[in-house]
């Protein structure tokens, strides 16, 4: 059994509800396998509760914490210092408590660039379609630009898209109707949306057009094989699922909070699976 002590650092997950988060469990296996003396905590809070916690957390040693639905946008908001994805995002996942203020950062576009390189796939092979318009998609967007790729938007409600590429220049929009027949233009697919998690309905996603070699990332990560990943493998593409992003995006706020960058492994990915 792994004990902590008085001076033990804390970190732990903030969202509303949060009893479904992944994030204790990735975290505290880091901390077993380093053997640090640190905790790191679910922290349900409620949004009209948010902007006065987050100080108390601060004030009561906590080294930082993630931030998950519905507070992206709230954290953004409470910081004195944010890194330029959570600018473009203008969200924030993880909230590190500095002598000089609350800062913040978004790694959902650092765990997504991440997770594919583990896969063998190169963020600017070729041109990339992303489905969805939400707060993931725009962490990703501004990262796959970052790695030079040229990035097409399609989303069900367009104004949406519009928007999104207005602030990824010069990212493209494509009509929603139009994403199964221009397929065959892309290299990578990425489906943001919340189409085909467990209580959604499957994304409606042909891919009959695909050209081959298609990489195809959803990220989702329950279930871990979405239907559009099993179409993918069943067709000879390469599926990227969505687990290996939850993790990736893990380490930059591990490595601030508790002075180690920890590994992403097979291991890993097996108890945060189970
Ligand atoms: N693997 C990871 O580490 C990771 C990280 C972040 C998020 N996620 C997952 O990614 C998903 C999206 O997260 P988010 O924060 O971007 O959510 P969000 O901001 O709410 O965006 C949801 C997106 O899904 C689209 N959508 C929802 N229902 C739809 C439908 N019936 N038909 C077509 N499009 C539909 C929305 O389109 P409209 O604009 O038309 O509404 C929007 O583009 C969630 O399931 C989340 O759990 C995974």
């Amino acid at each position: 059994m792994r004990l902590i002590s008085g001076s033990a650092r804390l970190a732990g997950v903030t969202g509303w509800p949060v009893a479904h988060s992944r994030s204790p469990r990735i975290h505290n296996t880091w901390l077993a396998r380093h053997g640090i003396d640190g905790a790191y905590v679910p922290l349900p809070i409620r949004p009209d509760d948010f902007p006065s916690v987050i100080p108390a957390l601060a004030k009561a040693g906590f080294a930082g914490v993630n931030v998950t639905i519905p507070h992206k946008e709230a954290a953004f908001a409470i910081c004195v210092k944010v890194d330029d994805f959570a600018r473009r995002a203008g969200a924030v996942n993880t909230l590190i408590f500095t002598p000089h203020g609350i800062e913040g950062s978004n790694t959902d576009g650092y765990g997504f660039v991440a997770n594919l390189r583990h896969h063998g796939v190169k963020p600017a092979a070729g041109p990339v379609l992303i489905l969805g318009a939400g707060g993931a998609a725009r962490g990703i967007g501004a990262a796959l630009q970052d790695e030079g790729a040229e990035i097409t938007i399609t989303n069900r409600t367009p104004e949406r898209a519009a928007a999104l590429a207005a602030a990824l220049p010069p990212a493209k929009v494509l009509p929603w109707e139009q994403r199964e027949d221009a397929l065959g233009d892309y290299a990578l697919l990425i489906n943001t949306t919340s189409l085909g998690m467990v209580h959604e309905p499957p994304l409606p996603m042909n891919l009959d057009r695909a050209a081959p070699g298609l990489a195809v990332a959803d990220i989702i990560f329950a279930p871990l094989e979405t239907q559009l990943l099993a179409d993918a493998k069943a067709r000879g593409l390469k599926p990227v699922e969505g687990l290996g992003m939850l993790l990736h995006q893990a380490v930059p706020g591990f490595s601030a909070w508790f002075g180690v960058t920890p590994e992403v492994d097979e291991a890993l990915y097996r108890i945060v699976a189970a």
